[in-house]
């Protein structure tokens, strides 16, 4: 049995006053429920949510990693570092980072390798563009990505995997996907994870669906069968509208 396992991301917002904030008005609110509940916060902001929330089942998680296990790589932060502090997981592939900062499936893979290997679990983002989709290449974008980011995780690693379907047209532009569309794709991701792997594999794997998740259409995407739950941008800065979002 899956757990629904709801995961904000806070992107580059929230200074350390703001995060306590957030914090001490989101514990009043929270009850542990049959759901996981993460937050990926910005570096600064680890600790101090990790030691907020202590006590609490909720999780935190990075938002990237560096791939190497450390080095001259000036301005990066390591697997190992973030485990340090008890960092639990990891975004890995987000749609941001491979339009702003390069980000590839080879580098996916190798952060993908590393994140297991320091025990961190990672978040791994796949969506298509809205020209792809249009293109009708959705499905063949999402498979690519899958097979060339999980390339050489063993099956063992991959049973622990999330993975995130974030059609990037619906990231931050208030256009979500229909919950039809968005069970259709993690659908398909889950049968491409049978391939790759097996069925044991595809049943265990926890598959999120991202992009403009609010508290209004929560219940409806939570509701289909094939999505496990939800990466939130927007609505989890604000506690009230996460709130809703995690008890939907
Ligand atoms: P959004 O972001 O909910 O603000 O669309 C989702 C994401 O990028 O993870």
């Amino acid at each position: 049995m899956r757990k629904p396992f709801i995961a904000g991301n806070w992107k580059m917002y929230k200074t350390t006053a703001e995060a306590k904030a957030f914090a001490r008005a989101f514990t009043k609110l929270y009850n542990s429920s049959d759901v996981q509940t993460a937050i990926c916060a910005p570096y600064t902001q680890l600790e101090t949510l990790i030691e907020a929330f202590k006590g609490t089942d909720i999780k935190i998680g990075a938002q990237n990693m560096h791939f190497a296990e450390e080095g001259a790589f000036t301005g990066e932060i390591s697997a190992k570092m973030l485990k340090e502090i008890g960092v639990d997981y990891c975004i890995i592939g987000h749609s941001e980072r491979r339009q702003y900062f390069g980000e590839t499936d080879e580098t996916v893979n190798l952060k993908l390798r590393k994140a297991f290997s320091a025990d961190i679990i990672p978040i791994l983002c796949v969506g298509e563009s809205l020209e792809e989709r249009d293109g009708g290449k959705a499905f063949d974008v999402v498979k690519n990505q899958l097979a060339s980011g999980l390339k050489e995780i063993t099956k063992e690693q991959a049973s622990s995997l999330v993975i995130a379907y974030e059609p990037v047209w619906a990231i931050g532009t208030g256009r979500n996907a229909t919950p039809e569309q968005a069970d259709e794709m993690c659908g398909f991701i889950r049968d491409t994870i049978e391939e790759l792997y097996d069925d044991v594999v595809s049943d265990q794997t926890i598959i999120q669906y991202g992009g403009s998740v609010k508290p209004a259409n929560a219940t409806d995407i939570m509701n289909m069968p094939e999505i496990d739950g939800a990466l939130v941008g927007g609505a989890s800065l604000i506690p009230e509208d996460f709130i809703e979002i995690v008890n939907f």
